[in-house]
Formats: C-alpha cells, sequence, structure tokens
C-alpha cells in the first residue's frame, strides 16, 4: 500500500509550478489511477473528474494538466470533493507530481453531464527536491487554536491539512474518547473574500481535514468509525459536521 501519511509532510502547493518535467504515459496511468482508487466520503454522491489541459482553464500557474471536479449538489457534496481531491493531491505526491488546489480557476464548463463544476486540482510532474522536507516551512494556527481536550498522538500532523487562503477552519473537541470536528464560520478574517463564497471552500477544506484525519487514525493503529452530522444553524461561530468514536489498538 502507498504511505500517504508520509506526504503529509511532504507535500504543498505549487502556486507556480517552474522546472516541470513532462508527464510520461506512465505518470498519466498514476493521475488516472489517483481519481478511481480515491474513496469517497459519501458514496452515494455522484461526481466525475474531468483531465484537460491548463491552457482550457483559466489557469496560468505553469501546471501541464488540470484535474475539473464535477459534482451533483446533495448535503456534504463539498467535503466530499475535498475529501477525495486530498487523497489524490497525496497520491501524486508520493509519484512526485505537484499539486494547486485552485479556487480562483476558470473553466470552460460549467457542468459536465448534469453535474456541477465544484473546483480543480492544477498538476504537473517536478522534482522531487521540489516537495517539503522541513516542518518549519508549514505556516500553520498553533494548535491550541484549534483544538480544545487531550492532544492525540498525530495532533501536529492533522493540522498541516491545506485549506483556501490557509484559512484552517476546523475545530476540534475531544472528549471520552470522541472527537468532535466544527467547521469554524469565523475563520476566514480576510475582508476581501465574502463570507458566502469562504463557506463554500471551507467546506472543500472540511472534507479535505476529514480525510487527513482518517489517514492519521489509521496510521498510528486507531479503531475509529465517524458520523457525519447534518445541521444547518443560523449565525453560529461553528457548525459540528462530523463525530469521531475512537480507541487504541491493542
Ligand atoms: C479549497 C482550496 C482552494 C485553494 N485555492 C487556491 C487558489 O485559488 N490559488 C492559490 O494560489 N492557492 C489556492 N489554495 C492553496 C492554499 O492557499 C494553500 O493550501 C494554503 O495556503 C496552505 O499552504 P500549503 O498547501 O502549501 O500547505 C487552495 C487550497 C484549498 C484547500
Amino acid at each position: 500500500m502507498v504511505d500517504l501519511y508520509n506526504q503529509i509532510f511532504r507535500r504543498k502547493s505549487f502556486h507556480k509550478f517552474k522546472n516541470t518535467i513532462p508527464l510520461t504515459n506512465q505518470d498519466l496511468k498514476i493521475v488516472n489511477d489517483a481519481i478511481k482508487n480515491a474513496k469517497p466520503l459519501d458514496e452515494n454522491i455522484k461526481i466525475k473528474v474531468d483531465i484537460v489541459k491548463e491552457s482550457q482553464t483559466s489557469c496560468k500557474l505553469g501546471a501541464e494538466l488540470c484535474l475539473l471536479f464535477y459534482s451533483e449538489e446533495t448535503n456534504f457534496y463539498l467535503e466530499n470533493i475535498g475529501y477525495i481531491g486530498e487523497q489524490i493531491d497525496l497520491y501524486l505526491t508520493s509519484n512526485n507530481i505537484g499539486t494547486l488546489w485552485c479556487g480562483l480557476g476558470k473553466t470552460k464548463t460549467d457542468s459536465l453531464d448534469g453535474l456541477k463544476y465544484v473546483i480543480m486540482i492544477c498538476i504537473a510532474k517536478v522534482s522531487k527536491n521540489d516537495f517539503r522536507t522541513d516542518l518549519n516551512s508549514f505556516k500553520r494556527k498553533p494548535l491550541k487554536e484549534t483544538w480544545e481536550g487531550d492532544l492525540l498522538p498525530f495532533s501536529n500532523s492533522v493540522i498541516l491539512a491545506p485549506s483556501a487562503v490557509n484559512s484552517q477552519p476546523w475545530y476540534i473537541v475531544n472528549q471520552n474518547n470522541e472527537l468532535f470536528v466544527y467547521r469554524n464560520n469565523k475563520a476566514a478574517k480576510f475582508g476581501f473574500i465574502p463570507l458566502k463564497i469562504m463557506k463554500y471552500y471551507n467546506q472543500i477544506d472540511m472534507g479535505i481535514y476529514l480525510y487527513f484525519l482518517d489517514l492519521c487514525f489509521t496510521f498510528n493503529s486507531f479503531d475509529f468509525s465517524k458520523e457525519l452530522i447534518f445541521s444547518n444553524p443560523k449565525n453560529t461561530n461553528k457548525t459540528l459536521i462530523c463525530k469521531y468514536s475512537y480507541k487504541k489498538k491493542v
């Protein structure tokens, strides 16, 4: 099995792709395998991923291809795309294919087979030395701002998840072998992005974070189960989106 856990510490956003290497047929197979093998958060949500050249989008990052994610619009469809896309991100990283989640990118097609365009991930092959080797290069909030209760062995790893404008909208309460995962609706204090737009991207971020959590629990030998919670209260600072029950394997 490919070790995606250790890719958490290597991955980074390629805001500009430099010194890229053309993707070979073998690399294209890796990209297709990454898409095919990614597990959904909710298998009932229909999704499609289309692979296009960067020139077919508005992006000018120096990427070779863009993976366009389309989905039906149901509860948790944005989290589902985040969850799937992050597996692809980590798998491509393990094969030295650099990525960028690109919320600002525009496509020519707003829908595909009746599914709505959600977001893209831009990709290009780079050198293995272009990935992170130093934890200090991650810019993240101090753990105590996003975690309440006892720490778990991977608390400092899971916060390395990527998020739109690095807003890190997750908030965790750990009590009695249960983890309550909230989306912080006030995480992005960036005046230039309207809250409604941030909420859209932050739901994708939460799916990314849930995948990081699953990976961390598994790698650290925990038994766990999770339950998605659909609640839509207005004007709350934090929205509960998922509850994990966990136990360390003996
Ligand atoms: C949902 C989502 C959308 C993003 N959109 C953009 C984008 O449009 N342009 C960009 O340069 N970076 C984008 N990013 C990358 C973030 O800025 C980046 O993940 C964050 O700053 C943390 O840095 P790191 O990924 O290198 O750890 C996006 C990330 C996510 C998760």
